[in-house]
């Protein structure tokens, strides 16, 4: 099933986050892959948040441009739902988020379009749960033990 592109509630225009993203992207700090990627995420009352990948010489201590935008959010003191995150990479592919970042998006936005993108083509365009499907999130874990 496509998803919905105006989920309840959020005001976003599909071009105007992409084309946010592709704009953000070139603040990448990116010195090691030479990928850089611009992430952008909506929440459920149109607030918008920017974010990009920021590597370091210790490799595994990257961190991705939706988590750098997530980041963003909770640091402004912003909990609302994420409704919609664009990801714009280098290349002409869809940059799809990494599995890591499946799980950050699904933690905040269970229920978010994820509009991901390269520099050619149509955005592909999906539901996280497509995604990240059967994912583990804050609902399963309020079932542990008191
Ligand atoms: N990257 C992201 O920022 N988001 C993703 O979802 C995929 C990967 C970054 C991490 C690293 O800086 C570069 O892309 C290459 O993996």
């Amino acid at each position: 099933m496509k998803p919905d592109p105006h989920p309840k509630g959020a005001t976003y225009d599909e071009a105007d986050l992409l084309r946010r993203a592709r704009t953000v992207r070139a603040r990448a700090y990116a010195p090691y892959s030479h990928f850089r990627v611009g992430a952008v995420i909506v929440t459920d009352d149109g607030q918008v948040f920017e974010g990009v990948n920021v590597e370091n010489a210790s490799y595994r201590m990257t961190t991705c441009a939706e988590q750098s935008a997530i980041a963003g959010m909770i640091s402004a003191g912003v909990r609302r739902p994420i409704v919609a995150v664009a990801v714009v990479g280098d290349g002409d592919d869809p940059c799809t988020p990494c599995g890591a970042c499946r799980q950050t998006i699904y933690e905040f936005g269970p229920q978010a379009t994820v509009y991901s993108s390269g520099d050619a083509g149509r955005p592909l365009v999906t539901l996280i749960t497509d995604l990240l499907p059967h994912g583990f999130g804050p609902k399963r874990l309020s079932q542990g033990q008191s």
